[in-house]
């Protein structure tokens, strides 16, 4: 059993990629850090609080992370949308700012910040951890500031985020890096063994209305749950980026089922990735160095280029209907 850390801004897809890791046996999930990104930090949180409740999962421990990107939302033209939630906007119907499910009652945040967290557990841990952030990098780059060494403890990072052909949120950008571009920089300078998941294999990895009716009908929680939220997305995506009729990306589940099976994400290969924090009209944009244009630079991570659908939406029902 591989323990891993989560960092999610749920959301939609964050909600899925937490209930994949929840239902397989390969992860073992030791917590789960919360960070601006999707929605604010107060939407983040509490939806995370919401979907551990509604499984009945309230032993795994939630920490409240970042309210607000490392720097990027201090020029006030930088990122005057963040942070997101309570007013309506073109990506409004993907997550909502609420997840459906009925507000937490018992479950509760932890007393310890996402920062402090990560820099307890990766200092006192007797065996390696691996990371898996599927929002904006804040709380874990702040960490890495504060205490460099935590990084000997970490087994790997597998990142959502990124993109080599797409933006999501700019024409270039996309989303978790454009959010905090210096975190996402911290990060991938790190040294540590990394795997990224970017928007060019979450494109591939689509899930249809068909295939949502028949996560429902698996009849778990965790179906009926992530079912409702695939069908959510397809209408969201239909308006906000349209990618084929009734499909939608689940990009943060790709990330925690590549660690059950690697298979899901095709072409994968060592790159080196950075990000423009330039300012500019490409800010935020990870910038992949295909034709090895950087020679004195060695790849920092492997890139997943491409995705297999079919072995995608399989792994996924499976998972899901686990338990
Ligand atoms: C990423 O941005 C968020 O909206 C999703 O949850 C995912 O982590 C995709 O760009
Ligand atoms: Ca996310």
């Amino acid at each position: 059993m591989r323990k891993i850390i989560m960092d999610v801004d749920t959301g939609t897809d964050d909600a899925i990629a937490i209930m994949c890791a929840l239902q397989t046996e390969e992860l073992e999930v030791l917590g789960i850090c919360t960070v601006n990104g999707n929605r604010g930090i107060t939407y983040t949180t509490e939806n995370t609080l919401r979907l551990l409740e509604y499984l009945g999962r309230e032993e795994i421990p939630v920490y409240k992370g970042c309210a607000l990107p490392m720097v990027s939302t201090l020029p006030k033209w930088r990122r005057p949308e963040i942070p997101y939630g309570g007013k309506e906007f073109k990506a409004q119907e993907v997550h909502g700012d609420w997840l459906d499910l009925p507000h937490s009652v018992n479950k509760k945040v932890e007393d310890m910040d996402a920062v402090s967290y990560y820099i307890k557990t990766l200092t006192e841990t007797k065996e390696k951890i691996t990371l898996v952030p599927v929002g904006p990098l804040t709380n874990l780059a702040i960490a890495m500031r504060a205490k460099p060494e935590i990084v000997e403890n970490i087994e790997e990072i597998v990142i959502m985020g990124a993109a080599y052909a797409y933006g999501n949120i700019t024409a270039t950008a996309e989303f978790n890096w454009w959010c905090d571009p210096e975190a996402a920089k911290i990060v991938m300078d790190c040294g540590a063994k990394i795997t990224i998941v970017p928007l060019d294999a979450t494109h591939k990895a689509l899930v249809s209305g068909k295939e949502a009716d028949e996560i429902l009908a698996g009849g778990t929680k965790a179906c009926l749950a992530a079912g409702d939220f695939i069908k959510r997305r397809i209408r969201g995506y239909a308006v906000f980026q349209p990618v084929g009729e009734d499909m939608t990306p689940v990009h943060d589940a790709l990330a925690v089922l590549y660690l059950i099976d690697k298979s899901v994400c095709e072409d994968v290969k060592p790159m080196y990735v950075d990000v423009d924090c330039g300012m500019g009209a490409s800010d935020g944009m990870s910038i992949v160095d295909v034709d090895h244009r950087y020679e004195d630079k060695e790849p920092n991570c492997d890139f997943a280029f491409s995705a297999n659908r079919e072995k995608f939406v399989e792994l996924l029902t499976k998972t899901l209907k686990a338990r």
